[in-house]
């Protein structure tokens, strides 16, 4: 066999053998075989020599042109192949073949009221205030008038952690710091104190159809001068109306709760018997809602503001209870049960 071929093979080979990409293998596809390659060079060559040695010699390169064009397109596919297969190893698990899928999420329905509650308030100039889940004692009771021992804690016995705090028994346990924020405000400026909290409470009670140990609370306070009853009622009533659209009927009776002179039970209509008596509404057609009335001069003392200049009224709206009316829901347990199916079925109608 003709040297100069037999070493363009070896060449050839241990080329190819060392070959990283595509770029390098086409390089050396033009350097073989292109106009100017080195096995093309011999066949221009061949009108050089003898008949005789032209016919072996052409055979041979030849031979060897079809195994070079093999071999670099079997390499370039070997490249490819492990080009896509780092691709494959580098990307992360995804699935990209599996149907996406379509169905809508939906809220919770105590989310939902809770965003209707909010609309209606922050339309009406109230913020909206975030407060903790684990309080002090100070916060949920001493600061609104039920001292150690008083009687009224028997009503909110809830969970206490070893270093004396507790998880919030009602949402009032933040009225105290919401006084201590914005008072100045009012005091200086002459801004009112109108301000919503929404937010989860607990209770460590038997749990039945209408009795839940974690629920949640929204609730409401504005202080300035000269706020009374009148103005509690009209918030509420506004309240209730856009939320349920359309007149809601509700009965107001005496209430006590330490923090609170007068206080006030703000009870609607239950919606699920339509005020017949059920298991929802304890037999009595009427489901309290709304625990109300005038903010009591210690709470406000308490809160940094002084009593005999400024007035006003707070309010724990029941957001679980409100839910439960709105949508017609019959056991408060479903609303904690991670229940998809029971939970999932109710939509935003604003
Ligand atoms: N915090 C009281 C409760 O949960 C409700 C309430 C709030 C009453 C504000 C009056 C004023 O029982």
């Amino acid at each position: 066999m003709n040297e100069k071929i037999s070493e363009l093979r070896k060449q050839f080979e241990a080329e190819l053998q060392n070959v990283k990409d595509a770029a390098e293998l086409e390089n050396m596809r033009v350097g073989y075989l292109g106009k100017k390659g080195s096995i093309t060079a011999i066949l221009k060559d061949m009108g050089k020599i003898s008949d005789e040695e032209r016919r072996t010699l052409g055979q041979e390169v030849n031979v060897l042109k079809n195994e070079v064009a093999d071999k670099l397109a079997a390499k370039k596919e070997e490249l490819a192949r492990l080009e896509l297969e780092e691709e494959i190893n580098s990307t992360p698990d995804i699935d990209i073949s599996i149907p996406p899928v379509l169905e809508r999420g939906s809220y919770h329905p105590i989310t939902l009221v809770q965003r209707q509650c909010e609309n209606v308030f922050k339309s009406m100039g109230f913020t909206v205030e975030d407060y903790s889940e684990v309080v002090t004692d100070y916060e949920c009771f001493e600061a609104l008038n039920i001292p150690k021992y008083h009687p009224a804690r028997d009503m909110q016995d809830t969970y206490y952690l070893e270093n004396g705090q507790l998880l919030k028994s009602h949402t009032s346990a933040a009225q105290n710091a919401i006084y201590k924020k914005y008072g100045k405000d009012l005091i200086e400026k002459g801004v009112p104190i109108k301000a919503i909290f929404p937010g989860r409470c607990f209770r460590n009670e038997a749990t039945d159809a209408c009795h839940e140990n974690t629920f949640f609370q929204m609730e409401g306070v504005m202080v300035d001068k000269n706020i009374s009853i009148s103005n509690l009622i009209y918030f509420m009533k506004t309240m209730l109306s856009e939320v349920f659209n359309r007149d809601i009927k509700v009965r107001l009776r005496p209430g006590f709760f330490p923090f609170v002179e007068p206080g006030f039970e703000l009870d609607i209509n239950c919606e699920i018997c339509g005020g017949e008596g059920c298991p929802s509404c304890k037999h009595s057609g009427w489901l309290e809602l709304c625990p109300c009335g005038m903010i009591h001069p210690e709470v406000l003392k308490a809160g940094g503001i002084d009593p005999e200049e400024y007035t006003g009224f707070a309010f724990g709206l029941g957001l679980t209870r409100l839910a439960m009316m709105k949508y017609s829901i019959k056991d408060i347990r479903d609303l904690n049960s991670g229940s998809l199916d029971s939970m999932s079925q109710f939509t935003d109608d604003e």
